[in-house]
């Protein structure tokens, strides 16, 4: 059996990625736990990719109770080259609209009392600290806006994803906080994930799909079902993008 080429994470939206001809599914345990739940093996457009959805097969583990330390050492096992991660987000600044995909290019950490090393305990040698200044590979993210381009698809090509930690959603008055640290986009599961990638070497980037805007962006309160609706749109547009992604 050879190396899936590429693993998909899918977020919020994306429990199942209905073009993938799947193959098997396995079970992984890792020394980190247990994943979100087995890994879905399959083809997309011809090409072996592997798909894991992080909230599990039925959307039922919160972003701050994922196990992103064993999802992400689970995918990297597979021999992947790449990793594309999906993540619903809320839009905080004005080019960031309902329905429409970012490919975020920085990331600030909001999260707190998450598993999110691997360089701890008994598996070290010595301290090690890795470079994260430009937090997403860039290949990856090239590829994904050139599939864009290809595609016609309107996407923010790049954007600082802030990282908070769930599950409730944001006051406003955090939301102008991040704002003023320069946070285009709001959501729960960009940290540790992003950083556990790092840490193995693993090529990853981030496709971000807005669902709302943040608290305090627009009138009235931010509802499931709004949330649900535009999810619904911007998927459709992952979908297309991630085939396209493939076949490149
Ligand atoms: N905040 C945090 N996470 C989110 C949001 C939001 O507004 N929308 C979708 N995921």
């Amino acid at each position: 059996m050879t190396a899936p080429r590429l693993a998909i994470i899918g977020g919020t939206g994306l429990t199942r990625l209905k073009d993938l001809e799947i193959t098997h599914r396995r079970v992984m345990h890792t020394p980190y736990g247990e994943p979100s739940g087995p890994l879905v093996f399959g083809h997309l457009n011809g090409i072996e990719t592997v798909f894991l959805p992080r909230h599990g097969a039925r959307h039922t583990i919160p972003p701050h109770q994922v196990n992103y330390r064993a999802n992400i050492w689970a995918l990297h096992n597979t021999g992947v080259e790449a990793a594309i991660a999906v993540a619903a987000v809320g839009g905080i600044t004005e080019c960031m609209q309902p329905g429409q995909l970012a490919i975020p290019d920085q990331i600030i950490d909001y999260t707190w009392s998450r598993a999110n090393t691997y360089f701890e305990g008994g598996h070290l040698d010595e301290v090690t600290h890795v470079d994260m200044t430009w937090p997403y590979c860039p290949e990856v993210r090239e590829k994904l806006l050139n599939a864009a381009g290809e595609l016609e698809l309107p996407v923010c090509e790049q954007g600082t994803y802030g990282a908070t930690q769930g599950p409730r959603l944001e006051t406003a008055a955090e939301i102008d906080r991040m704002e003023r640290d320069g946070c285009d986009l709001v959501g729960m599961t960009g940290m540790p994930e992003t950083a556990l990638a790092r840490e193995l070497g693993l090529s990853y980037a981030a496709c971000a799909v807005i669902a709302n805007r943040a608290a305090g962006r627009s009138k009235g309160e931010i509802t499931m079902d709004e949330i649900g609706r535009n999810l619904e749109t911007g998927m459709e547009q992952v979908k297309r993008l991630l085939a396209r992604v493939i076949a490149s």
